[in-house]
Protein backbone atom coordinates (compact mmCIF):
# COMPACT_ATOMS: atom_id res chain seq x y z
CA UNK A 1 0.00 0.00 0.00
CA UNK A 2 1.10 3.15 -0.75
CA UNK A 3 2.03 6.26 2.13
CA UNK A 4 -0.41 8.80 1.92
CA UNK A 5 2.16 11.84 1.63
CA UNK A 6 1.77 14.04 4.83
CA UNK A 7 0.12 17.31 3.80
CA UNK A 8 2.12 20.35 5.20
CA UNK A 9 1.03 23.22 7.32
CA UNK A 10 1.99 25.51 4.07
CA UNK A 11 -0.15 23.67 1.72
CA UNK A 12 -2.99 23.52 3.87
CA UNK A 13 -3.08 27.25 4.34
CA UNK A 14 -2.20 28.16 0.74
CA UNK A 15 -3.35 24.93 -1.15
CA UNK A 16 -6.29 26.28 -3.64
CA UNK A 17 -5.67 29.94 -3.01
CA UNK A 18 -4.41 32.50 -5.69
CA UNK A 19 -1.12 33.63 -5.16
CA UNK A 20 0.70 36.97 -6.84
CA UNK A 21 4.09 37.73 -6.67
CA UNK A 22 5.82 40.57 -7.70
CA UNK A 23 9.46 40.18 -9.71
CA UNK A 24 8.21 36.46 -10.05
CA UNK A 25 10.21 36.09 -13.65
CA UNK A 26 13.51 35.60 -11.63
CA UNK A 27 15.56 34.25 -8.52
CA UNK A 28 13.26 34.41 -5.18
CA UNK A 29 10.40 35.98 -6.80
CA UNK A 30 10.60 33.31 -9.00
CA UNK A 31 11.44 30.51 -6.29
CA UNK A 32 8.44 32.02 -4.53
CA UNK A 33 6.11 31.59 -7.59
CA UNK A 34 7.16 27.82 -8.26
CA UNK A 35 6.53 26.96 -4.36
CA UNK A 36 3.44 28.48 -4.65
CA UNK A 37 2.32 26.70 -7.79
CA UNK A 38 3.32 23.41 -6.12
CA UNK A 39 1.64 24.06 -2.82
CA UNK A 40 -1.51 23.94 -5.43
CA UNK A 41 -1.98 28.12 -5.66
CA UNK A 42 -2.82 29.42 -8.85
CA UNK A 43 0.39 32.06 -9.26
CA UNK A 44 -0.02 35.18 -11.32
CA UNK A 45 3.19 35.85 -11.95
CA UNK A 46 4.11 39.71 -12.19
CA UNK A 47 7.45 40.78 -13.43
CA UNK A 48 8.61 44.02 -15.72
CA UNK A 49 10.24 40.88 -17.83
CA UNK A 50 7.27 39.64 -19.43
CA UNK A 51 9.54 36.52 -20.77
CA UNK A 52 10.77 35.70 -17.33
CA UNK A 53 7.25 35.47 -15.78
CA UNK A 54 6.61 33.59 -18.62
CA UNK A 55 8.89 31.13 -18.18
CA UNK A 56 8.11 31.04 -14.06
CA UNK A 57 4.84 30.07 -15.39
CA UNK A 58 5.70 27.08 -18.38
CA UNK A 59 7.78 25.66 -15.29
CA UNK A 60 4.80 25.43 -13.24
CA UNK A 61 2.29 24.40 -15.71
CA UNK A 62 5.06 21.79 -16.56
CA UNK A 63 4.46 20.10 -13.23
CA UNK A 64 1.26 20.30 -13.07
CA UNK A 65 -0.15 23.53 -12.00
CA UNK A 66 -1.67 26.64 -12.91
CA UNK A 67 -0.81 30.22 -13.23
CA UNK A 68 -0.50 33.40 -15.79
CA UNK A 69 2.48 35.62 -16.54
CA UNK A 70 1.47 39.53 -16.19
CA UNK A 71 3.71 42.08 -17.15
CA UNK A 72 3.76 44.83 -14.27
CA UNK A 73 6.26 47.86 -13.43
CA UNK A 74 5.92 48.11 -9.88
CA UNK A 75 7.19 51.59 -9.77
CA UNK A 76 3.61 52.38 -11.49
CA UNK A 77 1.51 52.94 -9.32
CA UNK A 78 -2.06 52.65 -11.55
CA UNK A 79 -0.17 48.82 -13.07
CA UNK A 80 -0.78 47.44 -9.25
CA UNK A 81 -3.79 48.89 -9.34
CA UNK A 82 -4.81 47.36 -12.91
CA UNK A 83 -3.27 44.00 -11.51
CA UNK A 84 -5.37 44.25 -8.74
CA UNK A 85 -8.45 44.71 -10.80
CA UNK A 86 -7.52 42.16 -13.37
CA UNK A 87 -6.41 39.25 -10.92
CA UNK A 88 -9.69 39.19 -8.69
CA UNK A 89 -12.01 40.05 -11.69
CA UNK A 90 -9.99 37.02 -13.72
CA UNK A 91 -9.05 34.55 -10.66
CA UNK A 92 -10.69 35.60 -7.51
CA UNK A 93 -9.89 36.39 -3.98
CA UNK A 94 -6.24 36.65 -3.39
CA UNK A 95 -5.05 34.70 -0.62
CA UNK A 96 -1.10 35.28 -0.73
CA UNK A 97 0.83 38.69 -2.27
CA UNK A 98 4.22 39.14 -1.70
CA UNK A 99 5.74 42.20 -2.92
CA UNK A 100 8.91 41.37 -3.68
CA UNK A 101 10.32 42.84 -6.65
CA UNK A 102 13.39 45.22 -6.33
CA UNK A 103 17.31 45.96 -7.54
CA UNK A 104 20.35 46.61 -5.91
CA UNK A 105 21.92 50.34 -6.53
CA UNK A 106 25.86 49.99 -5.81
CA UNK A 107 27.91 53.53 -5.68
CA UNK A 108 28.87 56.45 -4.33
CA UNK A 109 25.13 58.82 -2.74
CA UNK A 110 26.65 61.46 -4.63
CA UNK A 111 27.88 59.92 -7.90
CA UNK A 112 24.65 57.51 -8.20
CA UNK A 113 22.06 59.86 -10.65
CA UNK A 114 18.81 60.93 -10.06
CA UNK A 115 16.81 58.75 -12.35
CA UNK A 116 18.89 56.09 -10.72
CA UNK A 117 18.28 56.76 -7.55
CA UNK A 118 14.39 57.54 -7.81
CA UNK A 119 14.17 54.17 -9.65
CA UNK A 120 15.82 52.29 -6.63
CA UNK A 121 13.03 54.34 -4.40
CA UNK A 122 10.11 53.96 -6.76
CA UNK A 123 10.82 50.07 -7.60
CA UNK A 124 11.89 48.77 -4.14
CA UNK A 125 9.80 51.40 -1.73
CA UNK A 126 6.53 52.68 -3.72
CA UNK A 127 6.26 49.26 -6.04
CA UNK A 128 5.65 47.49 -1.83
CA UNK A 129 3.37 50.12 -0.67
CA UNK A 130 1.38 50.70 -3.63
CA UNK A 131 0.70 46.15 -4.06
CA UNK A 132 -0.53 46.96 -0.67
CA UNK A 133 -2.41 49.82 -1.56
CA UNK A 134 -3.58 48.47 -4.45
CA UNK A 135 -4.34 44.95 -3.15
CA UNK A 136 -5.81 45.51 0.78
CA UNK A 137 -9.31 46.93 0.36
CA UNK A 138 -9.75 44.09 -2.18
CA UNK A 139 -8.94 41.90 0.58
CA UNK A 140 -10.75 43.41 3.41
CA UNK A 141 -13.84 43.53 1.19
CA UNK A 142 -13.59 39.61 0.95
CA UNK A 143 -13.77 39.26 4.56
CA UNK A 144 -11.05 35.97 3.85
CA UNK A 145 -7.85 35.22 5.92
CA UNK A 146 -5.13 36.05 3.84
CA UNK A 147 -1.15 36.64 4.31
CA UNK A 148 0.68 39.62 2.95
CA UNK A 149 4.59 39.25 2.82
CA UNK A 150 7.03 42.34 1.96
CA UNK A 151 10.55 41.51 0.69
CA UNK A 152 13.11 43.81 2.77
CA UNK A 153 16.59 42.40 3.49
CA UNK A 154 19.23 41.99 6.10
CA UNK A 155 20.32 45.20 4.68
CA UNK A 156 17.14 46.55 6.91
CA UNK A 157 19.23 45.83 9.89
CA UNK A 158 22.23 47.56 9.58
CA UNK A 159 24.53 50.23 7.08
CA UNK A 160 26.47 49.77 4.34
CA UNK A 161 28.33 52.58 2.49
CA UNK A 162 28.58 52.01 -1.27
CA UNK A 163 24.90 50.46 -1.37
CA UNK A 164 23.41 53.30 0.02
CA UNK A 165 20.37 53.47 -2.45
CA UNK A 166 19.35 50.31 -1.05
CA UNK A 167 19.91 50.41 2.01
CA UNK A 168 17.53 53.35 2.87
CA UNK A 169 14.80 51.58 0.20
CA UNK A 170 14.90 48.49 2.24
CA UNK A 171 15.12 49.97 6.13
CA UNK A 172 12.08 52.08 4.82
CA UNK A 173 10.32 48.87 3.52
CA UNK A 174 11.10 47.27 6.92
CA UNK A 175 9.29 50.25 8.79
CA UNK A 176 6.21 49.86 6.45
CA UNK A 177 5.66 46.59 7.53
CA UNK A 178 5.82 47.32 11.25
CA UNK A 179 3.22 49.85 10.70
CA UNK A 180 1.03 47.85 8.47
CA UNK A 181 0.80 45.23 10.58
CA UNK A 182 -0.51 47.38 13.52
CA UNK A 183 -2.69 49.28 11.07
CA UNK A 184 -4.64 45.64 10.11
CA UNK A 185 -4.46 44.71 13.73
CA UNK A 186 -6.57 47.93 14.46
CA UNK A 187 -8.97 46.94 11.89
CA UNK A 188 -9.35 43.12 13.30
CA UNK A 189 -8.42 42.41 9.93
CA UNK A 190 -8.09 38.69 9.14
CA UNK A 191 -4.40 40.03 6.99
CA UNK A 192 -1.37 38.30 8.26
CA UNK A 193 1.85 40.80 7.44
CA UNK A 194 5.06 39.25 7.31
CA UNK A 195 8.78 40.88 6.86
CA UNK A 196 10.61 38.54 4.57
CA UNK A 197 14.34 38.95 5.60
CA UNK A 198 16.79 37.37 3.28
CA UNK A 199 20.17 37.12 3.69
CA UNK A 200 22.41 35.81 0.83
CA UNK A 201 20.28 34.13 -1.92
CA UNK A 202 21.45 33.07 -5.62
CA UNK A 203 20.33 35.39 -7.77
CA UNK A 204 20.58 38.08 -11.00
CA UNK A 205 20.51 40.91 -8.28
CA UNK A 206 24.36 41.72 -9.00
CA UNK A 207 24.34 41.05 -12.60
CA UNK A 208 26.07 43.75 -14.42
CA UNK A 209 22.43 43.93 -16.82
CA UNK A 210 20.72 44.88 -14.31
CA UNK A 211 23.16 48.18 -13.88
CA UNK A 212 22.11 50.92 -16.30
CA UNK A 213 22.79 54.24 -14.35
CA UNK A 214 25.07 53.28 -12.18
CA UNK A 215 28.90 54.66 -11.66
CA UNK A 216 31.32 53.31 -13.49
CA UNK A 217 33.40 52.88 -10.44
CA UNK A 218 30.88 50.81 -8.66
CA UNK A 219 31.29 47.85 -10.90
CA UNK A 220 33.87 46.20 -9.34
CA UNK A 221 32.13 46.28 -6.12
CA UNK A 222 28.79 45.10 -7.80
CA UNK A 223 31.19 41.89 -9.68
CA UNK A 224 32.46 40.95 -6.21
CA UNK A 225 28.76 40.95 -4.82
CA UNK A 226 27.72 38.53 -7.79
CA UNK A 227 30.93 36.35 -6.96
CA UNK A 228 29.55 36.10 -3.41
CA UNK A 229 26.38 35.35 -3.93
CA UNK A 230 27.21 32.59 -6.78
CA UNK A 231 29.77 30.94 -4.13
CA UNK A 232 27.80 31.83 -0.77
CA UNK A 233 24.02 32.34 -1.96
CA UNK A 234 21.29 29.83 -0.48
CA UNK A 235 19.52 28.52 -3.91
CA UNK A 236 16.70 30.73 -4.13
CA UNK A 237 13.82 27.60 -4.13
CA UNK A 238 15.28 26.64 -0.84
CA UNK A 239 14.55 30.17 0.48
CA UNK A 240 11.46 30.50 -1.10
CA UNK A 241 9.73 27.52 0.70
CA UNK A 242 11.84 28.65 4.24
CA UNK A 243 9.80 31.51 3.04
CA UNK A 244 6.05 30.26 2.88
CA UNK A 245 6.58 27.75 5.53
CA UNK A 246 7.17 30.77 8.08
CA UNK A 247 4.44 32.79 6.46
CA UNK A 248 1.96 29.81 7.07
CA UNK A 249 2.17 29.79 10.55
CA UNK A 250 2.06 33.57 10.76
CA UNK A 251 5.01 34.95 11.56
CA UNK A 252 5.87 38.69 11.22
CA UNK A 253 9.43 37.99 10.92
CA UNK A 254 10.13 35.34 8.29
CA UNK A 255 14.48 34.15 7.63
CA UNK A 256 16.56 32.36 5.10
CA UNK A 257 19.63 33.15 7.13
CA UNK A 258 18.09 33.32 11.10
CA UNK A 259 21.38 33.45 12.94
CA UNK A 260 22.90 36.19 10.08
CA UNK A 261 19.43 38.44 11.09
CA UNK A 262 20.25 37.71 14.77
CA UNK A 263 23.61 38.82 14.89
CA UNK A 264 23.02 41.62 12.45
CA UNK A 265 19.79 42.68 15.40
CA UNK A 266 21.64 42.55 17.93
CA UNK A 267 24.48 44.87 16.75
CA UNK A 268 21.83 47.41 15.53
CA UNK A 269 20.33 46.90 19.10
CA UNK A 270 23.69 48.07 20.59
CA UNK A 271 24.18 50.59 18.18
CA UNK A 272 21.06 52.29 18.94
CA UNK A 273 21.19 51.56 22.85
CA UNK A 274 24.77 52.91 22.85
CA UNK A 275 23.77 56.10 20.57
CA UNK A 276 27.41 55.08 18.79
CA UNK A 277 28.94 56.24 15.79
CA UNK A 278 28.19 54.02 12.59
CA UNK A 279 30.17 51.09 12.62
CA UNK A 280 32.21 50.06 9.13
CA UNK A 281 30.49 46.45 8.51
CA UNK A 282 33.92 43.68 7.92
CA UNK A 283 32.34 43.29 4.83
CA UNK A 284 32.47 46.52 3.90
CA UNK A 285 36.85 46.96 4.13
CA UNK A 286 37.05 44.85 1.21
CA UNK A 287 34.65 47.16 -0.70
CA UNK A 288 36.03 47.54 -4.59
CA UNK A 289 34.01 50.73 -4.93
CA UNK A 290 36.96 53.34 -6.74
N1 LIG B 1 19.44 37.82 -3.47
C1 LIG B 1 19.66 38.16 -2.22
O1 LIG B 1 20.61 37.70 -1.57
C2 LIG B 1 18.73 39.13 -1.54
C3 LIG B 1 19.03 39.48 -0.21
C4 LIG B 1 18.17 40.34 0.45
C5 LIG B 1 17.02 40.82 -0.18
N2 LIG B 1 16.77 40.45 -1.47
C6 LIG B 1 15.55 40.99 -2.09
O2 LIG B 1 14.85 39.96 -2.76
C7 LIG B 1 14.02 40.54 -3.78
C8 LIG B 1 14.18 39.76 -5.07
O3 LIG B 1 15.51 39.94 -5.55
P1 LIG B 1 16.36 38.78 -6.24
O4 LIG B 1 17.60 38.66 -5.44
O5 LIG B 1 15.54 37.61 -6.50
O6 LIG B 1 16.79 39.55 -7.61
P2 LIG B 1 16.57 39.20 -9.16
O7 LIG B 1 17.24 40.34 -9.87
O8 LIG B 1 17.01 37.82 -9.48
O9 LIG B 1 14.99 39.30 -9.35
C9 LIG B 1 14.29 40.51 -9.27
C10 LIG B 1 13.10 40.48 -10.20
O10 LIG B 1 12.39 41.72 -10.03
C11 LIG B 1 12.02 42.18 -11.33
N3 LIG B 1 11.82 43.62 -11.35
C12 LIG B 1 12.77 44.60 -11.33
N4 LIG B 1 12.21 45.80 -11.47
C13 LIG B 1 10.88 45.59 -11.57
C14 LIG B 1 9.76 46.44 -11.74
N5 LIG B 1 9.92 47.78 -11.85
N6 LIG B 1 8.52 45.91 -11.81
C15 LIG B 1 8.36 44.56 -11.74
N7 LIG B 1 9.37 43.70 -11.60
C16 LIG B 1 10.62 44.20 -11.50
C17 LIG B 1 13.17 41.75 -12.23
O11 LIG B 1 12.79 41.75 -13.60
C18 LIG B 1 13.50 40.38 -11.67
O12 LIG B 1 12.74 39.39 -12.33
C19 LIG B 1 14.44 42.01 -3.88
O13 LIG B 1 13.50 42.82 -3.19
C20 LIG B 1 15.78 42.03 -3.17
O14 LIG B 1 16.09 43.28 -2.64
C21 LIG B 1 17.60 39.62 -2.16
Amino acid sequence: MREKQAVTRDAEVFGGGVAVITGAGSGIGAGLARRAGALGMTVIAADIDEAGAGQTVAEIVARGGRGEAVRVDVARAEELDALAEHVFARHGAVRLLVNNAGIETVGYSWEIPADRWDRTLAINVHGVIHGVRAFVPRMLETGQECWIGNVTSVAAFGHMPAQTAYMVSKHAVQSFSECLYLELELKQAPIHVSSIVPGTVRTAIFDARNNAGEPASAQGHRGAMAAMLDEHGMAADDAAALFLAQMAEGRFWVHSHPEMAEAMAAARGAFLAGQLAPVMPEIARHIAVE
